[in-house]
């Protein structure tokens, strides 16, 4: 069998972007996916074989930009080519909104276009700060050079590292303590874990950022540490203001952060945090949003929908530990938070306490196992669920509600807003607003928040 020659390079118009940013140049009949390219642009790159045998798509690697997009990044993040956390890196902020906005407008078009629902305007919220913005960072470890360990993520669609010392996108506190603790690590001779061999005992590192340099840390292992390292690591926690230093020992197979059982190192076991003149304590194992200024923009918005009642009730679905439900209980008589995590909802009963809110009760439980107590309508809902969107028993238990009742609801995903929103309009809901927030500059990701009002 004769190997396929390769040109070194090939020049070309890019089309348009997929969804993993990259963009695409059609040559010859086959697609070449290039990361960094800008619709429009007239660039050359280095093609590459098709992903599989015979496959219509290839990559190819951007090797000059002849003629610019006129709103291309001029001082791009020198990681954005390898690693995985800005598909959209090579984009001004502006255009970066515009390009992932007009997505988004097109789809809920085409979506709405197939109800009755009359127009209704979308509106932008962007990000008050883009660099700096992302509070919470999930970083892995792999083997490099001469064995030594590295420290960063992974890159699009890969378990293949890219080092990061330094992500703009994060906080400076959240780089500095990842630098200092990768060096630790390498002093001690610690070796990064292989998915593959099983061996090493360095898997990730997961850092929560309070707002003020405070930080919360998660190293994952596959066993416990020396105790020599395991004291350095208390040391250099000190010195890095973070405020619970935990060692998560994980000996399973396979990459999962949640995965594994804690221990403490101290000096205390959580940091807190605040949003909307509320305290909240953050903790490794539960959720909390990555952008808090975003966040807060989202949660004032989805609160002013909701309204006030001081003789009604209200739910919070989906409430992780009460961000949303505790300010929600300044507003309504009762107030029920509805949460899967065990974990969240402990940490969720006592953000209430720590706050004097006593008008809300916290029910662990599965949306699709939640039973209202019968004769207690809530006159607001606030729903926010994960990924997959409210699925089949979320909305059914929207479905139900009594005529009259504001929804906010809000997606971090568009293919299960897309798939649940005419679903609502069919339930009886009238949209009366939607918002996109930029909670993650530099993805395609935005945040939407549907503003509903039960009619029938
Ligand atoms: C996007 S987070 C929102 C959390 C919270 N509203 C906030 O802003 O921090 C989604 C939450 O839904 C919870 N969750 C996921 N599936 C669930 C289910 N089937 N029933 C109830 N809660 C669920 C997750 O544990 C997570 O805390």
């Amino acid at each position: 069998m004769t190997a396929t020659v390769l040109p070194e390079s090939c020049t070309g118009t890019v089309q348009g972007l997929n969804d993993h940013g990259e963009g695409l140049v059609n040559l010859s009949g086959q697609c070449y996916c290039i990361r960094g390219a800008l619709p429009g642009e007239r660039i050359t790159f280095a093609p590459g074989l098709p992903y599989t045998p015979h496959a219509r798509f290839s990559p190819g690697r951007l090797l000059s930009v002849e003629k610019a997009h006129p709103r291309r990044n001029l001082s791009p993040c020198p990681l954005g080519e390898h690693c995985g956390g800005c598909p959209l890196y090579s984009f001004d902020y502006n255009a970066q909104l515009q390009f992932k906005f007009g997505r988004l407008k097109e789809a809920l078009e085409k979506v709405l276009s197939h109800t009755s629902a009359p127009p209704v305007e979308v509106q932008l919220r962007p990000a008050p700060q883009v660099q700096g913005s992302r509070h919470k960072s999930i970083r892995y470890f792999a083997k490099g050079a001469e064995g030594k360990a590295k420290l960063g993520f992974y890159a699009p669609l890969s378990h293949t590292l890219c080092p990061v010392d330094c992500c703009p996108q994060e906080t400076a506190a959240v780089n500095a303590f990842a630098s200092s603790l990768l060096r630790l690590c390498q002093e001690h001779a610690l070796e990064a874990y292989d998915e593959r061999s099983g061996l090493g005992i360095l898997r990730h590192l997961l850092i929560r950022d309070n707002g003020t340099g405070t930080l919360v840390a998660q190293l994952g292992l596959t066993a416990p540490p020396p105790l020599s390292f395991e004291q350095e690591l208390s040391r250099l926690g000190a010195e890095h203001q973070v405020a619970a230093c935990y060692l998560c020992v994980n000996e399973e197979p396979g990459n999962s952060v949640l995965k594994g059982t804690l221990r403490c190192l101290g000096p205390h076991d959580h940091a807190l945090f605040t949003l909307l003149s509320h305290e909240f304590f953050l903790k490794p194992h539960t959720f909390t949003q990555v952008n808090p200024q975003v966040a807060e923009l989202l949660y004032r918005e989805a609160l002013e929908h909701a309204g006030s009642n001081p003789k009604g009730t209200a739910w919070d679905l989906c409430c992780g530990i009460g961000t949303m439900t505790l300010p929600l209980a300044r507003r309504f008589g009762r107030v029920t938070g509805v949460e899967l995590a065990a974990p969240s909802v402990h940490v969720a009963r006592n953000n209430a306490i720590l706050n004097g809110i006593d008008n809300v009760s916290f029910v662990c439980a599965d949306l699709a196992a939640f039973r209202p107590q019968p004769g207690s309508a809530p006159a607001a809902v606030i729903a926010d669920p994960p990924r997959k969107g409210l699925g089949d028993e979320g909305l059914q238990l929207l479905r139900a509600l009594v005529p009259g009742t504001r929804v906010s609801a809000i997606y971090c995903e568009q293919k299960a807003l897309l798939r649940e929103l005419p679903r609502l309009l069919e339930s009886g809901f009238e949209l009366q607003g939607i918002s996109a927030f930029d909670m993650f500059p530099y993805t395609f990701k935005l945040e939407v928040l549907l503003k509903l009002l039960k009619r029938r």
